[in-house]
């Protein structure tokens, strides 16, 4: 998840000023046609050489919510999106295939004997490596790599900076291969430059569950970009996973790929406005001023749910069944086993190690049953030639259930698909979801988070505006490589805007 800033206060776009017939998806005026290929270059990139029937063809495939989810797209990757040179080779859906035709399902069938037992060339005097993230300077190499070069907001003025303790959770989850850790160095110097990483994961998208890899930390030194270097990462990051008989893959991205199978939108609550405004961060809209700002965000001390408190080991059974069922209810949504919610959600203290993990549930004082989970997790930004403040301190939302979305269904083995609760149900979910974010909020201020960041995933549309979320100026695009599926709802509609009365499929945290 790239970094972000909030968004400056909406201005009239060329998602507002579409028509509803527009909306609609039929008769886009050739006017329209090239606003929405002025704004998205990525489309631009896949229509050069076209002719304009050709074109106006293609867009009547196209829904126009896919193109105006996709016009976060910026200035900045307008090069690499010129033409899809590299993904127009790869088993992922194309942007010309009109969404459901084909079942779900692989898009290329394959065969172990068919894999490559060695990796593809690299550029000379660069070589392969596996790096070994058990061991501290390994650890610490990536960690530099990453810090220096990894994902930046679009202006440059903030990149993520994952401490290594939070490498070490992300890379290292239950079931995790050394060989999914795939580095790049010069050969002479030993210098790591480029990176790229999995972890296995099973996934539920609509009615199957795939073993897949969640491909994520694809970082090429600066010196080393344009080169055509990440076609070869992701080529033998692909291999090594077939080698595992990994067929499919998740991966998210804030640029435009073929094709998103999913795009949420990034939203941010202040939790110390006047240090964001300072990093820049934060705008200050023209009717306010700093102190209505800073009143506007403040937050109370206590939390106020009763029952409410951290995880411990011996919820864990518990917590697994409760957030297993929670998870159902999304088109797509990972599967995880109980070593998987110990991994993720179970915070153990460790000599030298940051805490990168906050998980709280909700124990009903009368039954003890655990009634109400969340959890959020910790990820640092630098700010990039800032001379108050080095660091922004972000809490991320991480995944959270809550048991009222069950009311309508007392049978535990059944689903209750997100969306299908009667009214009285999703409107005592989003009340219980508003007073748990509000808790959530309460506790990231109290362990010092200048800003809680979200996406329009899960059930996130019930709450964002209430806990005084603004949106960002990003999206987030979700990729499925070999598995076609159609369009999953992102949380947000035509104009970007939150959708709460569709909500999201996406039950997927991606870090
Ligand atoms: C993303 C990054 C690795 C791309 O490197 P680059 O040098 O600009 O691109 P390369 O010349 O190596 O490769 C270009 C190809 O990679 C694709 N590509 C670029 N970014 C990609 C991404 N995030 N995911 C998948 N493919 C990507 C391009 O679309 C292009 O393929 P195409 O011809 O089919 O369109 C590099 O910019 C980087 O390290 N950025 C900072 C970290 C980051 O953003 N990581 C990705 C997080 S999602």
């Amino acid at each position: 998840m790239p970094p972000k800033k909030e968004k400056q206060p909406e201005r009239p776009s060329a998602s507002s000023s579409t028509s509803k017939s527009e909306k609609d998806g039929k008769g886009l005026s050739p006017d329209a046609i090239q606003l929405l290929l002025n704004n998205n270059p990525a489309l631009a990139g896949e229509m050069q050489g076209m002719d304009q029937n050709s074109i106006a063809e293609l867009l009547k495939k196209l829904k126009v919510g896919d193109l105006m989810t996709g016009m976060a797209t910026g200035g900045k990757n307008q090069k690499d999106m010129a033409s899809y040179k590299f993904w127009s080779t790869q088993p992922v859906t194309r942007f010309d295939e009109p969404d459901a035709a084909l079942p779900d399902g692989p898009i290329r069938e394959n065969d172990l004997s068919r894999v490559k037992t060695s990796p593809g060339e690299l550029i000379d005097g660069f070589e392969w490596v596996t790096m070994d993230l058990t061991d501290e300077h390994e650890m610490n190499e990536v960690y530099d790599l990453l810090t220096g070069h990894y994902v930046e907001d679009q202006e440059a003025m903030f990149r993520f900076n994952y401490s290594a303790s939070f490498l070490d959770w992300a890379l290292k989850s239950p079931g995790w291969l050394k060989e999914w850790h795939v580095g790049v160095r010069v050969s002479s110097s030993r210098k790591l430059v480029a990176f790229i990483s999995g972890i296995p994961v099973t996934l539920k998208v609509r009615d199957n569950i795939i073993k897949c890899s969640e491909i994520n930390f694809l970082c090429i030194h600066k010196k080393l970009r344009s080169k055509r270097l990440t076609p070869v990462l992701i080529k033998e990051i692909t291999r090594r996973c077939n080698l595992k008989e990994v067929w499919n893959a998740i991966y998210t991205a804030g640029i435009i790929l073929p094709k998103p199978v999913a795009t949420c939108r990034y939203y941010h609550r202040s939790l110390n406005w006047l240090k964001l405004h300072e990093t820049g961060f934060s705008p200050l809209p023209h009717n306010m001023t700093k102190a209505r700002m800073i009143s506007r965000y403040h937050l109370p001390t206590e939390t106020k749910t009763v029952g409410l408190r951290e995880l411990t080991a011996a919820d864990l059974d518990q917590t697994h069944k409760l957030l297993t069922r929670y998870l159902n209810r999304f088109e797509m949504a990972p599967v995880m086993d109980r070593d998987e919610i110990e991994h993720w959600f179970l915070y153990k203290p460790a000599q030298g190690k940051e805490r990168v993990v906050w998980c709280y549930v909700v124990e009903d004082p009368e039954t003890k049953k655990i009634t109400d989970m969340f959890s959020f997790y910790a990820l640092d930004s630098s700010v990039i030639g800032n001379k108050k403040h080095e660091t922004i301190h972000a809490a991320y939302l991480f995944y959270y259930a809550s048991t009222v979305a069950f009311e309508d269904e007392s049978d535990e083995s059944k689903d209750v698909p997100s969306g299908s609760e009667s009214d009285a149900v999703k409107k005592k979910l989003k009340e219980r979801l508003n007073a748990l974010a509000h808790d959530a909020l309460i506790l990231a201020k109290r362990y010092n988070f200048d800003v809680c960041n979200g996406l329009t995933l899960m059930d996130n549309v019930l709450f964002l505006e209430q806990q005084k979320f603004g949106a960002g100026d990003g999206n987030l695009h979700y990729y499925l490589f070999n598995w076609r599926t159609s369009m999953i709802r992102g949380g947000v509609d035509e104009t970007n805007r939150i959708d709460e009365k569709n909500g999201s499929g996406i039950g997927v945290v991606m870090l």
